[in-house]
């Protein structure tokens, strides 16, 4: 049977990585497919960069759509990140007929809904895994490994530089702007490293992940973000004093007829498995009715990590083209026509436990009227810290973690609290989550 050929759009670290590990195992990957696999084009912005790849054997283009539209090209490998140019190139490619395999999470995240629309009316296959914890098989594991489960919640450290940081700051007492100028340095971040640091890049994973394992159309625009900015070196170690761990944290989760799609800085035990996942790592963890919790942990990021997604995803449409097309995994896990309507809450819906941090003047009574504010909106108290004032100071940092409460009496406890003569200036607001089995 003759090769399959490929058009990569973006030769940067991802798709030198494909190249690397497609020349490289190229003879096992041929048995796997079944076809041989092969490169005829690629797309470059900058031809005077340096890349990690050799770009001989290939044709090279500064003019992307030469590649969507190149009659010679069975599967476009859309790598160039994004929301535009990759969109409409993509959508090209379709309507051209080709298959697409991409990493490209902001894109499947905001515009995927469109993307496999098209794909559908056209018959062809779009994939992928890549844009979801790099090189961990995650969409694949849930898509079809946990096919029989009903999927109760996920929660990932699905952001390698987010984790990156917080990981050094925790470590190695490091501030937030050194570390962060660390991992630009070593490529973790995305080029716009906001979105690394705000969620956002977390938050477009989220989003993909939710809908496969709930069966619910991309919601991007109604996922909760909260960065990690203002998390200080004080509050990793009054979190660790407590037996918790501060992770950035995506979370789905089935909850009051709706579904809870999240990401923000949260405390979680140190015991679970989960918290001691550092650095550049990846992890999800998955509960299922059936399995019930399963774990995946890998790397998140990076040239090769990234590119064994690709590859795989490669294998996959090429394996697929000589089988019944009708017979496919559908591209989020369920049906077009049976996905379900499960509405995303509102954040002020949400329930959780958690940490609260205050500059508090050092006279009596004024934990009891912090006490008697949280108290009045229903909100209970499950452990207080009280530490030393600083040399020469008369205030002191006041540690509490909450039980379980609507998010919204917890704002509008906040307020009161914010507004008292005896506390100074913002609370400092963390959730807390104990990732039990049941979720209670
Ligand atoms: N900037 C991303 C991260 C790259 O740090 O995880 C992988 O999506």
């Amino acid at each position: 049977m003759r090769p399959v050929r490929i058009g990569i759009l973006g030769l940067g670290t991802v798709g030198c990585g494909t190249v690397n590990v497609l020349g490289r195992n190229a003879e096992e990957i041929t048995r796997r497919a079944g076809r041989k696999i092969t490169v005829v084009q690629a797309s470059i912005r900058d031809p005077g960069k340096t890349r990690g790849c050799a770009i001989s054997g290939f044709a090279l283009t500064q003019d992307p759509s030469q590649i969507v539209t190149n009659p010679e090209i069975d599967i476009v490998v859309e790598l160039i990140g994004g929301l535009s140019p990759a969109r409409e190139l993509v959508l090209q490619a379709i309507a051209q007929g080709k298959h697409i395999v991409t990493a490209n999470k902001a894109l499947i995240a905001v515009h995927g809904n469109e993307i496999f629309a098209a794909a559908q009316d056209k018959g062809v296959m779009v994939a992928f895994e890549a844009a979801v914890a790099g090189g961990i098989p995650i969409i694949k594991a849930i898509r079809e490994g946990l096919a029989g489960n009903r999927i109760d919640w996920l929660v990932g450290i699905i952001n390698g530089t987010g984790n990156y940081i917080l990981t050094e700051m925790f470590e190695r007492k490091r501030p937030f702007a050194e570390v962060l100028a660390d991992a630009q340095r070593l490529g973790y971040a995305e080029a716009d490293p906001t979105l690394d640091v705000e969620g956002i890049d977390a938050a477009h994973k989220l989003t993909i992940l939710a809908s496969i394992a709930f069966g619910i159309p991309l919601q991007f625009d109604k996922a909760y973000t909260e960065g990690i900015r203002h998390i200080s070196l004080a509050d990793l170690q009054y979190a660790k004093e407590l037996g918790y761990r501060i992770k950035h944290l995506a979370i789905a989760r089935r909850s009051n007829g709706g579904v809870e799609l999240r990401v923000h800085p949260t405390l979680i035990p140190e015991r679970q498995l989960i918290a001691s996942v550092d650095g550049v790592m990846n992890a999800v963890l998955v509960q299922g009715d059936a399995l019930g919790p399963t774990l995946y942990y890998g790397a998140g990021a990076g040239a090769e990590p990234t590119a064994s997604a690709v590859v795989a995803d490669l294998v996959d449409v090429v394996r697929t083209l000589t089988t019944d097309p009708n017979n496919r995994v559908p591209h989020l896990a369920f049906q077009p026509n049976a996905l379900s309507d499960l509405h995303i809450l509102p954040m002020e819906q949400v329930h959780t436990s958690y940490y609260l941090r205050m500059q508090a003047r050092d006279r009596p009574g004024v934990l009891a009227e912090v006490a008697q504010i949280l108290a009045s909106h229903g909100i209970s108290i499950e452990a207080v810290v009280q530490k030393e004032p600083a040399e020469g100071e008369d205030s002191v940092p006041l540690i509490m973690l909450l039980h379980r409460v609507m998010e919204k009496h917890m704002n509008a406890a906040l307020e009161r609290i914010e507004a008292l003569d005896s506390i100074e200036g913002k609370v400092m607001r963390l959730r807390v989550e104990a990732l039990h089995k049941t979720w209670k």
